[in-house]
């Protein structure tokens, strides 16, 4: 099967740069599932009910979350609403909503799981030992991918090496920019320590350049972030997934920058 993964959408202009280029990705590639990352979709940062709206009609079939996911007031419930809108499994407490989501897909499952890292992030439970408790769940139906949500690339590739064989998928999230090191692990893993982002070609994380610069010349006297503007990148991968050997068979990136 074909997976289609979207890296972080970044505020409006990432959101709007979905919606332009995800139809001419779908009919050049025919995915059988599009997966968004999308906890900063909405204007500034977080999700709220019109982005998540708006990624679902631009074709994703799962947005998965992150450190952002409950930044808006509406988050919460927006979560126990839609199914397919994930926030990170490993959240501590008793969250909203859930951090997998299931599809039917006729001769198989495809069992799709949001974590979040803990290395230079806000605190939550244990990803590793998360992970080996919702696979001890599973079934043999299972096609799984795991979208880590995580700074920093050790603990990434850790979750990739520690899983190979187990999962079929492990891509990275959150670090806003596409890695170059898309491999199939020696069990059958698909690895990416990160999908990159959808948002502001001209940007710092697709957040604009003249605040983010200033507040690291004069932190002293901080400028308010803005968004960045268009032009966009759109930052992706395509898998190719064995759902039988439920492992990978090829991984290709996406990254695709638009002209002025
Ligand atoms: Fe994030």
């Amino acid at each position: 099967m074909k997976l289609f993964v979207l890296g972080d959408v970044v505020s409006r202009v990432g959101l709007e740069a979905v919606e332009r280029c995800l139809p001419a990705l779908k009919r050049k590639y025919r995915p059988d599932c599009i997966i968004i990352n999308g906890e900063n979709s909405a204007i500034g940062n977080g999700i709220d009910r019109l982005s998540a709206e708006r990624l679902f009609h631009a074709g994703a079939d799962c947005i998965t979350g992150g450190n952002h996911s409950f930044q808006r007031k509406e988050a919460g419930e927006l979560h126990e609403e839609m199914p397919a809108l994930l926030r990170p499994a490993n959240w501590s407490g008793d969250p909203f909503g859930k951090g997998e989501y299931r599809m039917d897909m006729g001769a198989y499952d495809l069992r799709v799981i949001s974590l979040q890292g803990t290395l230079y992030m806000n605190k939550c439970e244990n990803p590793f030992t998360t992970l080996e408790k919702m696979l001890e769940e599973g079934g043999p139906r299972d096609l799984t991918i795991v979208d880590f949500h995580a700074e920093a690339t050790a603990e990434k590739q850790a979750m990739g090496w520690h899983f190979d064989g187990r999962v079929a998928l492990v891509f990275g999230t959150h670090t806003h920019v596409q890695t170059n090191d898309a491999r199939i692990l020696p069990k059958g893993t698909g690895y990416l320590s990160d999908v990159g982002m959808c948002g502001s070609r001209d940007s710092i994380l697709g957040k604009g350049l003249e605040p983010c610069i200033h507040n690291f010349i004069d932190p002293e006297n901080r400028m308010k972030i803005t968004d960045g503007e268009p032009p966009c990148i759109i930052n992706g991968l395509l898998a190719d997934l064995d759902e039988k050997a439920k492992k990978c068979r090829s991984l290709e990136l996406i990254n695709i920058q638009e002209t002025d």
